[in-house]
């Protein structure tokens, strides 16, 4: 059990934050932006030292867990340097990253010597010319060779997440999971939020719902509902026979909103309350207004809970209700 002191209107107690550090990326996939995505302009984004600032006060608050995002957190320069302060914040169990893998052949030692202990990779096809189209990049090798450099290392988990899109990759995933288990990694399949308008598809003609990638799994290998909670929305299925476990993250399916633990730093230094509302907080102006207050700070995180919706409500039928990209957000 975590001593959070954060706790919601709703009870629920937050102990995990998620720092996008970034809203950049060198890839573009079709489901998170276009060709021609815009980005902020660099000076409304939270320095390091200020992101640092926001996960110190969160740890002095209970927080236990930080993940960092982006965009893709790993083109954002320094990031080491963030990443090793971070990691050790006296308090903090767990120090994670969720990148698209293009820089961990190169990066991926300094992470782990930097404190980083878990990683979630994106990886939504194993098909070079389909993840060309899925993410506008040709980096199916230079993602292979990261996955494999970190598979490597010591890591405590690492796991691979793949956004399923009905009719584009939801053939491949049994092979997904024959990869995962090769490379000695959970996987999670995740359905596709509404977040940002995109142009590539329509995400209602493309939803395909987690129970029915269950079912067609269970074609292959017995699973059974595990009793590990990571603190994410994950729901694991163990896979008889092997010592990785497939994960399902279903927003449309299985609402996951009343055991959620989480709250979000935006590039932009907003703290975010919930990846399905625009509810808010503007941290940047408190940390800009007032430098080095930290008891402000942690007063202004304190305050800004009674923000935290009950739940989300995505639906595909609409128009977009969440303007912003998951790359703002942090995923
Ligand atoms: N819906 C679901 N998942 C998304 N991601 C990015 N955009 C979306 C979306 N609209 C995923 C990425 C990555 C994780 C951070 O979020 O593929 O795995
Ligand atoms: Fe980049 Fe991740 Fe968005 Fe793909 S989903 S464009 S890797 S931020």
């Amino acid at each position: 059990m975590s001593d959070s002191k954060l706790i919601d209107p709703f009870g629920r107690k937050i102990d995990y934050l998620r720092i996008s550090v970034t809203d950049r990326c060198d890839f573009r996939c079709t489901y998170c932006m276009d060709e021609n995505a815009t980005f902020l302009p660099r000076r409304d984004i939270l320095s390091l030292e200020e992101i640092v600032q926001v996960a110190s006060s969160f740890v002095a608050l209970g927080t236990r867990k930080i993940r960092i995002t982006g965009g893709e957190p790993l083109v954002r320069k320094d990031i080491l340097f963030a990443l090793k302060q971070i990691a050790a914040l006296p308090g903090l169990d767990e120090l994670t990253i969720t990148t698209n893998g293009s820089q961990l052949e190169k990066m991926g030692q300094q992470l782990y010597d930097a404190g980083v202990s878990r990683i979630n990779i994106s990886l939504d096809t194993l098909k070079r010319e389909r993840f060309e189209e899925l993410t506008r990049r040709d980096k199916l090798d230079q993602v292979l060779r990261g996955i494999k450099t970190v598979s490597k290392l010591p890591f405590k988990q690492l796991k691979l997440n793949a956004v399923i899109l009905g009719g584009h990759n939801d053939d491949e995933i049994e092979d997904l999971v024959e990869f995962a288990i090769a490379h000695k990694m959970d996987i999670s399949f995740i359905e596709e939020m509404p977040l940002g308008q995109i142009s590539h598809h329509d995400r209602a003609k493309v939803y395909i719902s987690s129970d029915e990638l269950l079912e067609r799994l269970q074609h292959r290998w017995q699973l059974s509902l595990s009793e590990r909670s990571t603190g994410g929305p994950s729901r694991y299925y163990d896979i008889a026979g092997e010592s990785q476990q497939v994960g399902f993250i279903s927003p449309h399916s299985h609402n996951f909103c009343s055991t959620c633990n989480r709250v979000r730093l935006t590039a932009e230094g907003r703290l975010l309350l919930c990846l399905g509302n625009e509810h808010s907080k503007d941290l940047k102006s408190v940390l800009r207004t007032h430098p080095d207050d930290a008891d402000l700070l942690q007063q202004s995180i304190i305050d800004s809970l009674v923000l935290k919706p009950e739940k989300h409500h995505f639906n595909l039928d609409e128009e977009p209700q969440i303007l912003r990209f998951m790359s703002a957000t942090g995923g």
